[in-house]
Formats: structure tokens, C-alpha cells, sequence
């Protein structure tokens, strides 16, 4: 059965593998559909001519054991973006002088240029705020999820899009990084900006036509030298939040304090990794939930399957369900297909998250699946998601407290249910009929 019943955006459903297209338009509302097919007849799809050069290939992998093997290999399976660092760094061009390069890739390029320097970035550097030091942040997530539902009208529809799976993780990472909260909506005009690729590119590289990047660093013009302004004023007199710590620490495996510039970077990296993701993982919670009966009583009746229902989530509706980030860097073999040197590697984590060799019955929601947080939504090894533990502290604390303070939640009207285009799963608008409990 697929899981969107039925293509609303009038899409034909694929039916063998020459149907199969992930990138064309309307592809989102049948991707689960592909992904049975390309399990069954092609798990390692060969994309002719579509590596980073028209003379390459690229393979669309989807079995959870070879994506599993590729992520925790970053040797034999190089990372895209740290061989665009080598070519940065071989071309000795100031950042400043290159066009279209964004701070994240700047910082990178001296803050964590090796795999050795990644993992030290993430243990000293993001670890401790948005990482399993996320914790610290229990009691401004549950006042910020409180004041949220505060404003929910007391029973009858709401957008949950717009009235809580958005702002929440807007508010959240702000708080955490020190903005003041009269800047959000700027915050979120250029967290938008920032993910263009993922909305707007084309194919599985997500390429943005010239116009496009021109008109994103239109958009996001201004951000660095905010950043900039609050790095400086937060070196003076710092405060307890994420900006500051960066402006004071220094990272030891470098032995030395950050640059302005290389903090810049890092906020780059939070605002584009932390906002959309987290609401797309809250908003397509709702739904699982709205679409199984009896689901919001179990969970209410027994909190402590909350843990495994939003791994279950993560899993059935990965909020980036692909990205080709990898490419291989000698001659390989998957299966019965040989992937050449030089091809780049389109990871389906939300294919491998619903491979039946890995998981049972893998379309089913079960809320005593064992080692249910073995998804690869976040990815896995030494490149991992750095803000898993915030995002799923988030969703844990949203769903703790919308359980206890709602009495019953139900799809509303005028749902359309269809994604927005791009490699994210997610609708723009989710309309619920909610009851707030007595
Ligand atoms: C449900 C929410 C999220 C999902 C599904 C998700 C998923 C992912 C995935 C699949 C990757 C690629 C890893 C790889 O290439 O192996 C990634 C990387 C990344 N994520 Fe997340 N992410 C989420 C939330 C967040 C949050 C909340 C933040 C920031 C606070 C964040 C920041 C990043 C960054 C910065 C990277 C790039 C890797 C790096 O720079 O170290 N993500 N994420």
C-alpha cells in the first residue's frame, strides 16, 4: 500500500523501474511508492553521466547495509564537501574573493579540513549545545513548547504548521545561539534562503540555476555582517548561549580561540541544519498520529512509548529523505553493480529506513520495534547529524506536552496533504481540529 494513498498532484504512479524518477516534479508525493521498486529491482540505480562531471555516473543507493557502510567509511567513500575544501585550498583564493561561497564552508575549510578535526569539532564545539548537551536546554524548550500551546484556541482548527511545527524550532535555536527574539522572522527569512538547494535544485544534486544562486545570496545578504555584529558585542560581554561560548572557548585540537569569521561559519551551520528539518519531523508526527486510531490515547495512557514513537517517525518519514554527498574514491562493487572511482553516491536514508532486509514489516509504525533508533535519518558515523539531540529533544518535549494538555487531536479540512517540492518530506500547511483538556 503506499503510504500518500493517492497522487493528488496527479503524478503517475510508478510502476516498474523505468517509472521511477526521485527528482522530477511531484516526485515527493510518491517516493514511498519508488522506493519499493527500487529495493526490488534496482537498489544501486545507475544515473548515467549525472556525476559531478557529465563523464561520471552517479548510483542512487538504497539498502539500509550499504549506505550503513558507506557513511562509516569517509576514507574509501570521500565526503563531496571535503574534496570542495581541497580545491579551495589548492586554489589559494581568498574566501572573500570567491563567489558564492558561504561561511559555513569557509569555517570548515580551517576548523575541520580532516575527519579527526570533524569529530573534535563536533565533541567541543556543537556537542555541548546542540548535541547530548542539548539537555541543558530542557526547561527553555518546555516554556517555549508551553507558550505555543498556550496560544492554540481552546478547541476548534489550526494550522499546526503555521502555529507550532515552525515556530518551534525558530524560537528554540535562536534562544540557543543568543539572537534577540524581535530578529526571528529575519532569522527565518535567511534560514529559507539557505535551503534553496534543497527546495528548489535540480536532480539529485540539488544545482540551483545561476539565477538562482544570485538571487539566494540576494537573500541572504546582510546575514554575515548581523552574525558578525553579534559575535563581536558577545566577546565583550558574554552571555550563557551558544555565540558566546564560541567567542570564549578554545578548540584544542587547533590549541588556539575561533576567528569571528569561523563563528559566523558555525551559525551558518545550525540555522541551515536546524530549523526546517525539526519542523518537518513534527509536522509529519502530527499526521502518523491523526492517521492511526487510537495512537493518541496509547501514547497519552503510557509516555513512555514516546521514545520509540518518534524513532518510529523519524524512520517512516525521513525529514531529508536523500542527499548525494559522497563519492567514491577507488573502484566498488555493491551487490552485483560495479561503481566506478569518481561516482557520486545519492544516500536514500528514507529508502534505507523501510529496507524489509533490515527492518520487519519496515512499513508499520510499532511501538515496541527494537533498536528502533538505528534509522538513518540522522545519518550515521563520523559525519552524523551534529543537531540530532536537539531535534530530538524538541520533538520529545512537543509531544509530552501537547499529549497532556490536549484532550484530542484530528486532521481538519481543506488538507491538501501535498509536500512541498524538494528533498525535504514535509507539507507547508497541516489544518487539525484540536480540544484542549479541562
Ligand atoms: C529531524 C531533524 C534533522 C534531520 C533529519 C537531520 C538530518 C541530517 C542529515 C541526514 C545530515 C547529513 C549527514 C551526512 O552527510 O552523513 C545532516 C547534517 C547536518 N545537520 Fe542535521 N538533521 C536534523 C536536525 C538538525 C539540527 C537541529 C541541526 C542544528 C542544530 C542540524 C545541523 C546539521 C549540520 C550542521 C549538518 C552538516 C554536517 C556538519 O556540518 O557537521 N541538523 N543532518
Amino acid at each position: 500500500m503506499s503510504v500518500f494513498e493517492d497522487s493528488s498532484a496527479g503524478v503517475p504512479h510508478p510502476h516498474k523501474l523505468k517509472d521511477v524518477d526521485l527528482f522530477g516534479p511531484g516526485a515527493e508525493e510518491l517516493w514511498y511508492d519508488a522506493y519499493a521498486i527500487l529495493h526490488r529491482e534496482a537498489p544501486v540505480h545507475h544515473l548515467p553521466g549525472e556525476g559531478l562531471t557529465p563523464e561520471t555516473d552517479a548510483f542512487i543507493l538504497s539498502r539500509y547495509e550499504d549506505i550503513n557502510r558507506v557513511v562509516k567509511d569517509p576514507i574509501r567513500y570521500t565526503p563531496i564537501t571535503s574534496l570542495m575544501l581541497e580545491q579551495m585550498a589548492a586554489a589559494r583564493t581568498p574566501p572573500e574573493n570567491m563567489d558564492y561561497i558561504n561561511m559555513m564552508m569557509v569555517s570548515m575549510l580551517t576548523l575541520r579540513p580532516t575527519v579527526e578535526l570533524w569529530r573534535a569539532h563536533r565533541k567541543e564545539l556543537t556537542d555541548p549545545w546542540v548535541g547530548p548537551g542539548a539537555e541543558r536546554h530542557r526547561g527553555m524548550i518546555t516554556r517555549r513548547v508551553d507558550a505555543l500551546i498556550d496560544n492554540l484556541p481552546g478547541a476548534g482548527a489550526v494550522d499546526f504548521v503555521q502555529a507550532f511545527a515552525r515556530p518551534l524550532p525558530q524560537q528554540v535555536m535562536a534562544e540557543v545561539l543568543g539572537f534577540p527574539e524581535s530578529d526571528i522572522p529575519q532569522l527565518a527569512a535567511w534560514g529559507k534562503a539557505q535551503v534553496m538547494p534543497f527546495v528548489y535544485g535540480e536532480g539529485h544534486l540539488n544545482r540551483l540555476t545561476d539565477e538562482q544562486l544570485a538571487s539566494q545570496f540576494t537573500q541572504l545578504d546582510g546575514f554575515k555582517e548581523y552574525v558578525q555584529d553579534i559575535v563581536r558585542s558577545k566577546r565583550q560581554s558574554p552571555a550563557d548561549d551558544m555565540i558566546s561560548f564560541l567567542t570564549q572557548v578554545t578548540y584544542s585540537a587547533l590549541n588556539r580561540k575561533l576567528t569571528d569569521l569561523e563563528i559566523n561559519g558555525i551559525v551558518y551551520a545550525m540555522v541551515l541544519g536546524g530549523l526546517e528539518t525539526t519542523q518537518y519531523a513534527l509536522e509529519q508526527q502530527a499526521q502518523l498520529i491523526c492517521d492511526r486510531p487510537g495512537l493518541f490515547q496509547a501514547l497519552q495512557a503510557d509516555p513512555a512509548l514516546l521514545r520509540t514513537f518518534i524513532e518510529e517517525s523519524l524512520r517512516l518519514r525521513a525529514p531529508t529523505q536523500g542527499l548525494s554527498t559522497r563519492l567514491t574514491s577507488q573502484d566498488e562493487q555493491f551487490g552485483e553493480v560495479d561503481v566506478p572511482k569518481g561516482s557520486v553516491l545519492h544516500l536514500r536514508w528514507a529508502a534505507a529506513n523501510v529496507d524489509p532486509e533490515e527492518f520487519e514489516c519496515p512499513m508499520d509504525l510499532q511501538l515496541d520495534r527494537k533498536a528502533a533508533s538505528r534509522h538513518l535519518s540522522f545519518s550515521a558515523g563520523p559525519r552524523v547529524c551534529p543537531g540530532a539531540g536537539i531535534s530530538r529533544l524538541e520533538q520529545q518535549i512537543a509531544w509530552t506536552r501537547l499529549l497532556e494538555r490536549l484532550q484530542s487531536m484530528r486532521y481538519g479540512s481543506d488538507n491538501t496533504f501535498l509536500h512541498q517540492p524538494g528533498i525535504m518530506l514535509g507539507t507547508l500547511q497541516l489544518n487539525l481540529e484540536l480540544v484542549k483538556a479541562a
